[in-house]
Order: C-alpha cells, then sequence, then structure tokens
C-alpha cells in the first residue's frame, strides 16, 4: 500500500535539491574532458552521499542499474538515515553523460521521489514515448497514432498549421523513418543527440523552448523521471515498454510487469504526488549550466512539488575550497 499520508513532500524537497547540487557540483569539472564514465561516477557517489544524508527510509527503483552491475545507486538498494517516510526513488545522477563528456546542451542530473510503491519500476529496456505539455484533452495524441496523425491532431488541438508544431526526436538510425515522416506534414524537429528526460520537460514550457510534441524511444527509466517532471509541471506522457530479447523480457518479469504491450499513462507511471529535482550540468533551454568562477561555482535547479503545482528556480552559489 501507498504510504502517500505520511510523505512529507514539503520537508523533502529542499533536500532534493540538495541531493541534484551535489550531483551537479561534483560532475562540473569533468564537463567538457571526454571522459563520460569519470563524471557518471563522480556524480553517483556525490548524488548518493547527499542522498543518505536524508530522513527517509528509501528504495532506489529507477537508477544505475541492476545490482550485479551497478555498485551503487543500484535497483533496490536502500538509502537515506532509515527514519522518517517510505518513500521510492526515481534518479539519474547523470542523464547525458555524453553531453557531459562533449560539453553540449542540456546534460542534466536528476531525482524523483514519491511514497513508497507509487513509481513504476520500469526496467532497463527501451521505451516509446510520446508527450505534449498541458492544456490539452486527454488523447489528443496517442502511441497508437501515426507519427503524421499525432503532428496534425496537436496541430489540430491548437488551433494552427502544421508547420507550425515542433517536435523534439533522439537523433538516432532507429527513427529515420519517424523523422521523415514528421517533416512531411511540414513541422519542425529538434533533433537531439541525447537526453530525453530534458526532451520531454522541453513539452511543458514550450512557449520558452519552442517545443510543442516529444516522441520516440529512449530508455524506459527517464521515461518514469520524465512523467515525474510532467507530473508536476503538467502535461501528457504516454509509454509503451520494447522489448529486444529473452533477456529484456526476464527483467521486466522481475520487475513485476506482466502485460508487455501496455501503454502507460503518466499517472500510471506516476500513481502519486511527486517531488522532481534536476540541476543543469551543461546549459540549455531548461536550465543554466554549472558556472565556474576562480572563487565561485554556481548551479541552477528546478524544484517542483506536483501536490501544488509549484516551480521553483533555485541559484545556488558555493565558494570554490
Ligand atoms: P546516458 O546519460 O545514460 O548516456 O543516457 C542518455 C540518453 O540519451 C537518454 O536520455 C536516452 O533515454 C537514452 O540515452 C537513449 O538511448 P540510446 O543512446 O541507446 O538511443
Amino acid at each position: 500500500m501507498a504510504d502517500a499520508a505520511e510523505f512529507q513532500d514539503r520537508l523533502l524537497s529542499l533536500g532534493l535539491a540538495r541531493v541534484s547540487e551535489a550531483a551537479a557540483l561534483a560532475s562540473a569539472r569533468l564537463v567538457g574532458r571526454g571522459d563520460e564514465k569519470a563524471a557518471d561516477q563522480a556524480a553517483v557517489t556525490a548524488m548518493r552521499n547527499q542522498l543518505n544524508l536524508l530522513d527517509i527510509k528509501g528504495v532506489v527503483v529507477i537508477g544505475e542499474g541492476e545490482r550485479d552491475e551497478a555498485p551503487m545507486l543500484y535497483i533496490g538498494e536502500e538509502v537515506g538515515s532509515g527514519t522518517g517516510p517510505a518513500v521510492d526513488i526515481a534518479l539519474d545522477p547523470l542523464e547525458g553523460t555524453t553531453l557531459t563528456a562533449k560539453d553540449m546542451p542540456n546534460a542534466l542530473t536528476v531525482i524523483a521521489m514519491a511514497p513508497r510503491g507509487t513509481l513504476l519500476h520500469a526496467p532497463d529496456v527501451y521505451m516509446d514515448k510520446l508527450a505534449i505539455g498541458p492544456g490539452y484533452a486527454p488523447d489528443t495524441v496517442t502511441l497508437d497514432m501515426s507519427p503524421a496523425e499525432r503532428v496534425q491532431a496537436l496541430a489540430r488541438a491548437k488551433g494552427c498549421g502544421a508547420e507550425n508544431i515542433t517536435v523534439c526526436i533522439l537523433e538516432r538510425p532507429r527513427h529515420e523513418a519517424m523523422i521523415a515522416e514528421v517533416r512531411a506534414t511540414g513541422a519542425a524537429i529538434r533533433l537531439i543527440t541525447d537526453g530525453d528526460v530534458a526532451g520531454v520537460i522541453h513539452c511543458a514550457e514550450s512557449d520558452v523552448t519552442g517545443i510543442d510534441m516529444y516522441m520516440g524511444s529512449g530508455g524506459a527509466p527517464e521515461g518514469v523521471l520524465a512523467a515525474s517532471a510532467l507530473k508536476c509541471m503538467g502535461g501528457q506522457i504516454y509509454g509503451r515498454l520494447l522489448f529486444r530479447n529473452d533477456d529484456e523480457r526476464a527483467r521486466a518479469a522481475k520487475a513485476g510487469i506482466t502485460d508487455l504491450n501496455r501503454v502507460y499513462t503518466r499517472d500510471e507511471m506516476v500513481t502519486a504526488d511527486v517531488i522532481f529535482a534536476a540541476t543543469g550540468v551543461t546549459s540549455g533551454s531548461i536550465l543554466a549550466g554549472i558556472k565556474r568562477e576562480p572563487d565561485w561555482i554556481t548551479t541552477e535547479t528546478l524544484l517542483m512539488r506536483s501536490k501544488t503545482g509549484s516551480v521553483r528556480r533555485m541559484t545556488y552559489r558555493s565558494p570554490v575550497r
């Protein structure tokens, strides 16, 4: 049973911001250094240390992988001081390891927290994703529509032509047909090389980012993180897990998933109130990246609670020691 009554989201939210800040600060010196592993490791260690200071009985449900492949923040690891509310944690200490290593836009540290038993335990497989921002009726676009139908449906709902819609898609060979079909409608495409959590969040602030819709396949864990963000900011996301082999189907079974073709809505991926924090590592359209000056280091963090719909942008400046 979800422990929603005891979820002290207001109290915990500032602590969550510190966790994502700590991961970003730790990866700061590795931006642009070409070493994805080192950047990820620094963020993981810092995130875990800071998370363990929080008064929670936390379990990582979306993390760095299975226990045998990730020594820290693996799925099932218990985190926090062991006192306080029982919570699920979804995290990606460095969303965009390659973006960080190459100093390209929109690398983030990301973490979400919700009452125990309320975040989808998505296995580490791909997910077919479709997201739009707030203000549209449910099922304005669906995963069962073709890419062109989605563009046309969204344009109708927005009251504009397809040429006024911009879609964000990960640039991958597997998306070539989708990209061609969307282009044929006249819509614009913002291609991103990595980072589909940021890709989805873009839809929630389309007037700022210029992006109306996200579509395509990416990591399922990132799908749950993106759903957490949209639950706070408004907007819809649909996700269907994609399985390429028996090993991936076994991962689903281990996570307790029996219906392999199910389409999950935002509120089925995140079934209760959630808090979400993300800190910019490299500058992008959502957050400023880490700024390093001789004596100071500055970060920007997005901190949100779904219960109130509050969205804070917090600048943190710390002396370099
Ligand atoms: P990492 O930070 O783990 O490198 O993931 C980045 C990312 O672009 C995600 O945002 C996205 O969901 C996934 O990789 C896409 O996977 P693939 O690179 O296999 O297409």
